[in-house]
């Protein structure tokens, strides 16, 4: 049996935490031989729900579970671990302004980030969940100076498998049959899910599509909407489907795609013109541990106009965060 790897994970006691951390423990994060050990961080009054999840948790035996830490200390939460899952965030209540939910936020991700920083492995792979998604990444990973930018990513994977899904539906073919799928930029209703270079069997999804008003008029909007759509139906909001992709996330990284494209939320290096350190989805491979962004893809101009749209929202957030930094 391999030696346990320390996964944290915060906002623990919240509804995407209820429907990761079993998940991690039954080992379909990273592998049915890789032991874990949790250590989970919330807020002070959501220690005692912590514990319950816990009691629940050992409830299940899972043969990988080897360890578990509750804290509202990032700095014991984060201690040497060699994933961190960012969940918990301040929600936008009612009457908040976008600013003041950023500023709330760059609140916890500055201190996050710093913990991180002072106290995880030098290897730690950081998925930022909670909203705003890039933006809370990008504050953890100027906070952390000392470990490598790449090392924090923030999750488009969910936006990634509803846009699959989706194609699935219109084609009347299965999901794992779809390749080369990409989603460009902010998680919002703003990204850019591009079937351009897509392929089912070889065969290419555009052309079998062949409807390009269906592609920005319900395909784009389906997607970017898909959230609200969500809570609008159950009354709360996609945390199962959040969690799966979290999940999907650290598996790939972590395991590798053997070729196929996923998409992360990633500092970008200056490629398709993204300036470097803004946190953007691009389509990825992954393999040994390691992201790599797939290049060479045509951007046309019907492309470069959406990317341009996500990026910009981006920026905006990046200037709103900016005296936060230093
Ligand atoms: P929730 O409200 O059920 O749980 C959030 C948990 O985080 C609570 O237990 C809360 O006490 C905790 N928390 C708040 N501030 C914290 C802090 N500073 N440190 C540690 N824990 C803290 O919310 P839910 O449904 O689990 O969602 C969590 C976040 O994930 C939200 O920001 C939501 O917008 C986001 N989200 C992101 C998605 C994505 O695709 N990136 C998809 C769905 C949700």
């Amino acid at each position: 049996m391999k030696a346990p790897v320390r996964v944290a994970v915060t906002g623990a006691a919240g509804q995407i935490g209820y429907a990761l951390l079993f998940r991690i423990a039954s080992g379909e994060m990273l592998g049915k031989d890789q032991p874990v050990i949790l250590q989970l961080l919330d807020l002070p009054q959501a220690q005692a729900a912590v514990k319950g999840v816990m009691m629940e948790l050992e409830d299940c035996a899972f043969p990988l579970l080897a360890g578990m830490v509750a804290s509202d200390d990032p700095n014991v939460a984060f201690k040497d671990a060699d994933y961190a899952i960012l969940v918990g965030a301040r929600p936008r209540s009612k009457g908040m302004e976008r600013k003041d939910l950023l500023e709330a936020n760059g609140a916890i991700f500055t201190v996050q980030g710093k913990a991180l920083n002072d106290h995880a492995s030098r290897n730690v792979k950081v998925l930022v969940v909670g909203n705003p998604a890039n933006t809370n990444a990008y504050i953890a990973m100027k906070s952390a100076p000392d470990l490598p930018a790449k090392n924090f990513t923030a999750m488009l994977r969910l936006d990634h498998n509803r846009a699959l899904s989706q194609l699935a539906a219109k084609t009347g073919k299965a999901v794992a049959d779809i390749e080369n799928m990409a989603v460009w930029g902010n998680h919002s209703p703003t990204m850019y899910a591009d079937y351009r270079f897509a392929t089912i069997g070889g065969e290419s999804v555009k052309q079998m599509i062949n409807d390009d008003v269906w592609n920005s008029d319900v395909f784009l909007p389906t997607v970017g909407k898909r959230g609200a759509a969500i809570i609008e139906a159950r009354g709360l909001s996609s945390a199962a489907s959040a969690a799966n992709a979290a999940i999907d996330h650290i598996h790939d990284w972590a395991l590798g795609t053997n070729g196929k494209w996923v998409t992360m939320g990633i500092p970008s290096d200056g490629s398709y013109g993204i300036p470097e350190g803004v946190m953007f989805g691009f389509p990825v491979t992954c393999a040994n541990g390691e992201y790599t962004i797939v290049q060479g893809l045509e951007i046309d101009e019907f492309s470069r106009g959406r990317i341009n749209v996500t990026l910009n929202e981006l920026e905006e957030e990046r200037a709103g965060v900016a005296h936060l930094l230093g």
